[in-house]
């Protein structure tokens, strides 16, 4: 086992990374308290791995909330019915939330734990490679709303995250795929040689060699636990994390939240930011198109956005990310592979080049 430590003073948390964690309960009982436990799943996890969590509280009476799967629950209405379970048992500020599934669990159930009776305790046990990654990490929670993605939500940190490696071998491939975006993003934007390591080594990762996954894993912990001890709370260098997200959330609010996968979105919107980055200037064209071909041709995954969404629709969704300023979208662009900045100030035809170049992105 692997433990990264997020540094966040007298909020700092380990993220245990290995095989057979979900047999570990000495792993989890240090952050026991005197109150009763809840894990919240959805309808797939649920029957893969809810008796073996409940087996992490050995002689407690454990509850489970099992909401609907996906993308397109991830709302109110989900935080709400925890709140109505939670509210009708009576439970306490004592009380000890798990979210055990993919980023939308682990988003749901944290903000729920950050504002149950003003913020409960909670762990993330993720079940995805992209949660496992990215967003059990960091303490980002909420839900979407039907004009924005993720738009409601709290900053609120775990006691630990729980990451088990052996849960992926039930994951479908193109959720495994998915996941891999947003670890290209880290190379993307902080390390290249982790983007070189990722590109070498892409048909092993593609097969999920156990062993490259889970220095894959450990990796991303790695940057993103050191990013989100820079910046917390997203007023400098943790908008880096959100490379290809500008781009990629428009796309996933345009499509309706489930029709895309989160981190497909997210694929196209690098190439798209390596796209605007080449005609910026900043990168050469080649740099671009080796991104463009890592991501599709190495790791199989989609980077042509769907031609049905305007420029319009772009423009104004993107106007609602949480990154924009007084009226200007602020992109997550790159100076280089490994090297991310964020610039408020781009011409407008630029942009729409880029919005409309389809097949010709980074060509
Ligand atoms: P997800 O939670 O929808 O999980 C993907 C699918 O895999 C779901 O159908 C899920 O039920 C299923 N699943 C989960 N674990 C499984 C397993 N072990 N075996 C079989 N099936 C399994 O999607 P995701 O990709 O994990 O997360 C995407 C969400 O994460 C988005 O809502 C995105 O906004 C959010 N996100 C949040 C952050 C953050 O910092 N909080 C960062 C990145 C992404
Ligand atoms: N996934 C973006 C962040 O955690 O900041």
């Amino acid at each position: 086992m692997i433990t990264v430590d997020v540094d966040l003073g007298e909020r700092s948390y380990p993220i245990f990374i290995g095989q057979g964690l979900l047999n570990k309960a000495e792993l989890i009982a240090p952050y026991l308290g005197k109150g009763r436990v809840v894990i919240v799943s959805n309808d797939v996890v649920a029957p893969l791995y809810m008796d073996k969590a409940k087996q992490l509280f050995p002689g407690q009476d454990v509850l489970d909330i099992v909401l609907p799967d996906g993308e397109a629950h991830k709302d109110l209405d989900a935080v709400s019915h925890i709140y109505n379970v939670l509210l009708a048992g009576k439970y306490d500020r004592n009380t000890l939330l798990i979210a055990l599934g993919g980023g939308v669990v682990g988003d749901i159930t944290g903000f729920a734990a950050a504002t149950y009776l003003r913020g409960i305790d909670f762990i993330q046990i993720p079940t995805t490679l992209l949660a496992q990654v990215d967003s059990s990490v960091g303490g980002k929670t909420g839900v979407n709303h039907p004009l924005g993605k993720n738009m409601i939500g709290a900053f609120y940190q775990p006691l630990c995250v729980l990451a088990d490696t052996d849960v992926l071998s039930t994951l479908p491939r193109r959720e495994v795929d998915a996941g891999l975006a947003e670890v290209l993003k880290y190379g993307l934007i902080y390390d290249a040689e982790f983007f070189d390591w990722l590109e070498a080594n892409s048909k092993g990762i593609g097969e999920s060699d156990s062993a490259l996954l889970a220095q894959t894993i450990r990796t991303c912990c790695e940057i993103k636990a050191e990013i989100v001890a820079k910046d917390e709370r997203e007023s400098g260098v943790r908008a880096l994390l959100n490379f290809g997200h500008t781009f990629g959330h428009a796309i996933e609010t345009a499509s309706g939240y489930g029709n895309w996968l989160h981190g497909e979105t997210v694929a196209m919107g690098m190439v798209m930011a390596a796209d605007l980055s080449h005609k910026l200037g900043w990168i050469d064209l080649a740099v671009a198109q080796r991104i463009r071909a890592v991501l599709e041709e190495n790791f199989g995954m989609p980077v042509l956005p769907p031609a049905d969404i305007s420029v319009e629709q772009y423009l104004d969704l993107m106007l609602s990310d949480k990154k924009a300023e007084s009226g200007k979208i602020r992109f997550v662009l790159l100076k280089a592979i490994g090297e991310g900045v964020v610039d408020g100030d781009i011409e407008p035809s630029l942009l729409e080049s880029t919005l409309t170049a389809g097949d010709n992105l980074c060509k």
